[in-house]
């Protein structure tokens, strides 16, 4: 079933916390809300589950208007970031809690409960209570009680927070699975944006109560809307540089560097921000039209990668990622490419991407 926000607005009190959220997560996708803590995540979710009015808008599963309707109807499920499992019962007892109380037969409970159970690999676990589970099995009876139901629209908020990072690594995957065995539409929300990354078909990028960009994980890596979307996607972050344009170069400094040829089109003088990632930067040996020459200033291994802070003209630094074996070392001289293909060119009044409104 699809879920469509129109025009969403939130206020507590006089404190507007959502601007006009235009949303449609298409039937059965994986829909990430993603963005810093305090951006509104968790009050839009509360509002599709029911559980928060809604100051002004519309909220659509499939054809039917939902403002008014009460929590318990939409067949909705929610597993939260902290889950309160109930002590005294049966991981079994759990899982059919929520089909027991809506006075289902006990051998569809049964049933549901052995499916979910299998699908989620705890069917060992099911005469345990919750104490004498760890974290992660933990968190997987919660999603087991949430899933048992066979909700039209499944809604996480942080799921993963409260577990370690190797857990949260492999529940990724599974969650991903659980999505797939599942086909219900998965709102999801989150603010890491490597958890949004690896799991979504869609991601919704917010900041400030308004939605930054809406697309699939490689839209919002690669065609980054604005300076935010820009900043918050992407691991190492991408390094932002102020500077102008001048006849289709990038002045910075004393250097000029040339832009995609798409640029061609910007008014010369515009003052502006260009972005590049440090994966897409290298360094070479002599000076070159592409290249600014600066000094090593950090060197820090990553694992497989090293990541190269260099200082350039102006005590601006870059972050460069060359492989662990480069032998770069602090104080070292170099020059550092540009892989103009990859350059972001954002406004610096607007903070738009002046490249992805000419496209
Ligand atoms: N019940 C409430 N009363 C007043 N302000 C609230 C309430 N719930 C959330 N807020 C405020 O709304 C904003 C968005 O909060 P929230 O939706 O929890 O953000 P997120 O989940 O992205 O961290 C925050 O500034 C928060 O302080
Ligand atoms: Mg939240």
């Amino acid at each position: 079933m699809d879920v469509r926000l129109q025009r969403i607005n939130k206020s507590f009190g006089a404190v507007p916390v959502l601007k006009d959220v235009d949303l449609v997560f298409p039937s059965r996708k994986f829909v990430t809300l993603l963005g810093p803590s305090g951006c509104g995540k968790t009050t839009l979710l509360r509002m599709i589950a029911g559980l928060e009015d809604i100051s002004a808008g519309s909220i659509y599963f499939g054809d039917r208007e939902v403002n008014r309707l009460a929590p318990r109807d939409r067949n909705i499920a929610m597993v939260f970031q902290s889950y309160a499992l109930y002590p005294q019962m049966t991981v079994r007892k759990n899982l059919g809690y929520g089909l027991r109380v809506r006075k289902t037969p006990a051998t569809e409970v049964d049933s549901a409960v052995e499916r979910v159970a299998r699908i989620l690999e705890i069917d060992h676990l099911l005469d345990r209570k919750p104490g004498q589970l760890s974290g992660g099995q933990r968190q997987r009876v919660a999603l087991g009680r949430a899933m048992v139901r066979k909700p039209d629209i499944f809604l996480m908020d942080e799921p993963l927070s409260n577990l370690d990072a190797k857990l949260r690594v492999t529940m990724r995957g599974e969650l991903r699975r659980f999505h797939l065995d599942l086909n219900a539409t998965t709102v999801y929300v989150t603010h890491d944006q490597l958890e949004a990354m690896t799991m979504s078909d869609l991601i919704a990028v917010m900041h400030k109560g308004v939605v930054q960009q809406f697309g699939t994980p490689e839209e919002v890596y690669s065609k980054p809307a604005n300076l935010f979307v820009a900043g918050f996607i992407g691991s190492p972050p991408m390094n932002f540089l102020e500077g102008k344009i001048d006849s289709g170069r990038f002045r910075i400094s004393e250097a000029a560097l040339p832009l995609p040829p798409l640029t061609r089109g910007i008014a010369p003088g515009l003052d502006v921000v260009i972005g590049v990632r440090p994966q897409n930067l290298s360094f070479v040996t002599s000076a070159g039209p592409n290249a600014l020459a600066g000094i090593v200033s950090l060197v820090e291994l990553l694992g497989s990668e090293k990541l190269i802070e260099v200082q350039i003209a102006d005590r601006k630094r870059i972050s460069v990622q060359v492989r662990a074996d480069s032998q770069i070392h602090l104080g070292q001289n170099v020059h550092v490419e540009f892989d103009t293909s990859s350059v972001h060119v954002f406004d610096k009044l607007t903070e738009q991407s002046v490249l992805e409104a000419m496209r």
